[in-house]
């Protein structure tokens, strides 16, 4: 077996692709996974790369990432088939010195290239790392809740991160600085990334209106599961909208507040209503 793909964080990321797969978060080849290499992973892995291809220019540029390792998932590639063949679904690229175009060293075997919105993994990871060094992940998916309740939502961060908030208890505690949303926006380009990148200033999860969204986090057990709470929060606002009822009750401000004094939480209070 390959030395890359023997690697534990190789095989987390692969573990975390799948499960978005199976929890049907990526249609076709909806969405992408970016994964910061550490030093030492990249040294344990450098006998398998090659440095023969060509810089392509990134359209947005990330000074604080320069000459830094991502995998990432492969533009049009599958999620559904990065288990059966990581090696022609993802690839490994390094950032140049200025942080403005990447080479890719491994992977892609059978052609392709990174994904589209690797503008905003690289936006997103530039603004995350400057927060600290522990932020590794950026993970972008379609899932169906959350896309449905950004046609029901003001385009607003606020709106949308109390309809999140006070539809099931664990949301606050996990995602206390609430969500951003973006409005709709041609994806797949450094429009989009500059956008999201003022976005994760504040929060770890980016929506994007009609989308899906973005997800910032350190491991992959962590930002999987910050993908899927927030889907789980917003399946459960959809289904009770679809009954038609009035919603008679919510977590209120006060409960908001209740639960991060007893989780000593940084409840984002620029989001709550009194
Ligand atoms: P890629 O196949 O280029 O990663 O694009 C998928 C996607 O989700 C676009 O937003
Ligand atoms: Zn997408």
């Amino acid at each position: 077996m390959s030395i890359v793909l023997e690697q534990k964080f190789m095989q987390d990321y692969i573990r975390c692709a799948n499960d978005g797969w199976e929890w049907k978060f990526h249609e076709r080849n909806g969405g992408n996974l970016s994964y910061r290499m550490r030093a030492e992973e990249v040294e344990a892995c450098k006998s398998e790369f090659t440095y023969d291809q060509e810089w392509v220019s990134l359209g947005v540029t990330a000074e604080n990432l320069a000459n830094e390792y991502f995998v990432v998932t492969g533009s049009g590639k599958f999620f559904r088939n990065v288990i059966l063949n990581p090696a022609a679904n993802l690839c490994i690229l390094r950032l140049n010195e200025k942080g403005d175009s990447y080479q890719v060293v491994w992977g892609l075997v059978e052609g392709g290239k990174p994904s589209s919105e690797f503008p905003s993994h690289v936006t997103s990871h530039s603004v995350k790392v400057a927060q600290s060094d522990d932020y590794r992940i950026i993970y972008h998916a379609h899932p169906v809740n959350i896309i449905s309740l950004t046609f029901v939502t003001e385009i607003d961060d606020k709106a949308l991160t109390l309809a999140l908030w006070e539809s099931m208890t664990e949301c606050s505690v996990i995602f206390p600085e609430g969500v951003g949303f973006v409005r709709w926006m041609v994806p797949g380009g450094a429009e989009v990334a500059l956008e999201t990148k003022k976005l994760m200033e504040k929060y770890n999860v980016v929506v994007w209106e009609a989308h899906g969204l973005f997800c910032a986090g350190d491991t992959f057990d962590n930002v999987f599961g910050l993908m899927h709470t927030v889907e789980k929060a917003a399946e459960i606002r959809m289904k009770v909208l679809a009954t038609g009822l009035p919603f008679r009750r919510a977590i209120d401000a006060q409960g908001l507040r209740d639960c991060a004094v007893r989780y000593s939480l940084n409840l984002n209070e620029d989001l709550l209503d009194e």
